[in-house]
């Protein structure tokens, strides 16, 4: 008969010292010392040395026994001898003395170590993913991110939400990132899309009357990938009915207290900080700014229109703007570190940068001649930059001065280590404006989505001045990344409609594309609004990790692929033909 486990190989302590032991797991190492074998057997609870005497009846099939067999060991829990003893692992103190050995199944040679220190390149963790998961740093993180499961299903389930399950083929929309679209075999020439989020389907279900519904859901963006980014990623997908931003935030509010006490057993101070967007760019030249260090921007427009340095007098002159940043500490960057940072800020389409050193009160730099004194006091106590510090500036288009400056606020960081890694900031971002003007597409397109609701006052200026309307749109962010999204939607096709021509889509275009939700509008939807947060990285920044890789069990590589199962792959002929396509040579 096939034997049972009786623990697992985090289970075995001194308590249960002289117990008969059945433990399977895989072959972490085997060592062999003089005449006694001993096994490290791994699961994923935890590891338990065995001892292999050279008299038991199994010594002989353990010398057989190399890294990651399957193998179930029947034994004795013996305490380890003085000075033997791991305190690192709960099962430290003992070790099984093995009686009988099973070898379940022999593996092949793995192409990296389980575990250890040495970590693979990632492509080869990739294609071996079902191995890289064995490893116990994944396995944490894959743990972690099952705890937030359970844990936001609870939060919602207490909340009286209801999770409904939304398409995974709907119709392609516009707006937002490209599609990844599915061909309809019995309908020649048409697609399904798969959903970039269930938006349309979460204000649907608040217009059944569900008041409240969330859904841990897939969602599939074809869009560039970086470390934050996935082709498909998760949502918590959340949309409430007869609330305000109030509800909404005191809501999230409550299950970011939740997580962050069970999961990482630290206490967030409520109401959490918000920061309206003009401000956030103003000082951090982000919409999503790290607020676990200062270095914020100083806008020195004003005061350069009385320096003689021609760049940054003909920008503030012309409308631009000149702006800075202090690097604590870094006046003793080197000619080439500066070269380094202006490259850096030209290749991100800037026009270069100006460094300034700070010493004995003064600037150490060729420029201070181009400023009064006075001036120059007046920008370095702007900049708040002290003896021993590097003032860093940029002048030209003001939103791209900011911008820029903001990613070399991260950068200087970064590489000055002056981010306290253990922290957390969690802040809401608000009064997003509600339209940006994309000079690809010469219109304005909706800053988050086309149903977002402008600031009630302001609904008058949809069309008549646009670029100021504020949206009811609000974003969560964490530790400089945005981990949730979501706005107040509008409710009525009047309003929808407008908002469809400020955006440049006709009638009968938002007939055809969204006619579906106008109609549904009109049978009496109720005020709504949502959010929705990226699973992904929420659980990414509660793992430590820097990646969102790291806590997706199966996640393709930056250029979209599965290395472990090769897709995208091509499909038969026969494949195509079912499906009405051709592919083109070129
Ligand atoms: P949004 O597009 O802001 O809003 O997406 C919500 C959150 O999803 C995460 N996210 C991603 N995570 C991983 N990979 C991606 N490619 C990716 N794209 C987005 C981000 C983001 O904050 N329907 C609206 C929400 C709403 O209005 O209720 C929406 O999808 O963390």
């Amino acid at each position: 008969m096939q034997k049972k486990r009786t623990h697992t190989c985090g289970d075995l302590n001194l308590s249960a010292l002289g117990q008969t032991a059945i433990l399977m797991g895989w072959v972490d190492r085997r060592r062999d010392h003089g005449s006694l074998i001993f096994i490290d057997l791994r699961d994923r609870y935890g590891v338990t040395q065995v001892r292999i005497d050279p008299d038991t009846p199994c010594y002989e099939a353990a010398k057989n026994l190399r890294g990651e067999f399957v193998v179930s060991i029947t034994g004795t829990v013996e305490a380890r001898p003085e000075g033997m003893v791991n305190s690192k692992l709960n099962t430290g103190a003992i070790e099984l003395a093995a009686a009988e050995l099973e070898i379940l199944n022999s593996a092949k040679t793995v192409p990296f170590m389980i575990t250890g220190d040495t970590i693979a390149n990632e492509d080869l963790r990739l294609k071996y993913r079902y191995l890289d998961l064995r490893r116990p740093e994944m396995q944490r993180n894959l743990l972690i991110r099952n705890k937030c499961y359970q844990l936001v299903r609870n939060y919602f389930e207490a909340h009286q939400f209801v999770e409904v399950e939304t398409p995974c083929l709907m119709r392609s929309t516009p707006e937002g990132a490209r599609d990844y679209l599915v061909p309809s075999r019995v309908w020649k020439g048409r697609f399904y899309a798969l959903p970039q989020s269930p938006q349309q389907y979460k204000q649907l279900l608040m217009v059944a009357g569900l008041d409240r519904y969330f859904q841990i859901v897939r969602c599939f963006r074809d869009e560039d990938l970086r470390a934050d980014r996935q082709p498909e990623f998760t949502q918590i997908d959340v949309e409430m009915s007869f609330i305000d931003e109030e509800d909404l935030f005191a809501l999230v509010e409550g299950l970011m207290a939740r997580i962050f006490a069970e999961v990482l057993d630290r206490k967030i101070e409520l109401p959490l900080q918000r920061i309206p967007f003009d401000e956030a760019m103003a000082r951090y030249g982000s919409d999503k700014p790290d607020l676990r260090f200062a270095m914020e921007i100083a806008d020195i427009t004003p005061l350069t229109v009385a320096s003689e340095f021609k760049v940054f007098h003909d920008t503030a002159a012309q409308g631009g703007k000149v702006a800075g940043i202090c690097a604590p500490g870094c006046g003793g960057y080197s000619r080439k570190q500066i070269e380094d940072l202006s490259e850096w800020i030209k290749n991100r389409g800037g026009a270069g940068l100006v460094a300034i050193k700070v010493k004995e009160s003064d600037w150490d730099s060729s420029l201070s001649k181009f400023f009064p004194e006075t001036l120059r006091q007046q920008i370095t106590a702007a900049l708040g930059a002290k003896d021993g510090d590097l003032m860093l500036f940029i002048a030209g288009k003001p939103e791209v001065t900011l911008t820029l400056l903001g990613d070399l606020r991260l950068k200087v960081a970064a590489q000055e280590n002056l981010i306290p890694q253990e922290e957390y900031r969690l802040a809401w971002v608000v009064d997003f404006p509600l339209f940006e003007y994309s000079e690809e597409e010469k219109r304005y397109v909706a800053r988050h989505h086309p149903f977002t609701s402008p600031k009630p006052e302001q609904a008058d200026w949809l069309l008549s001045n646009p670029a100021q309307v504020k949206a009811r749109a609000y974003d969560l962010i964490l530790n400089g990344m945005e981990i949730a999204g979501g706005s107040i939607r509008i409710h009525n096709s009047e309003m929808q409609s407008q908002m469809f021509r400020a955006l440049g889509i006709g009638a009968r275009e938002a007939e055809e594309k969204f006619g579906h939700l106008l109609e549904a509008f009109s049978y009496g939807a109720p005020p709504h609004g949502g959010i929705a947060f990226g699973f992904d990285r929420l659980v990414m920044l509660l793992a430590g990790c820097q990646s969102i890789r790291e806590v997706i069990a199966f996640p393709k590589t930056a250029s979209a692929m599965s290395l472990m199962d090769g897709s995208p792959s091509q499909v038969s002929e026969a494949q195509l033909k079912e499906l009405h396509l051709i592919i083109s040579k070129d």
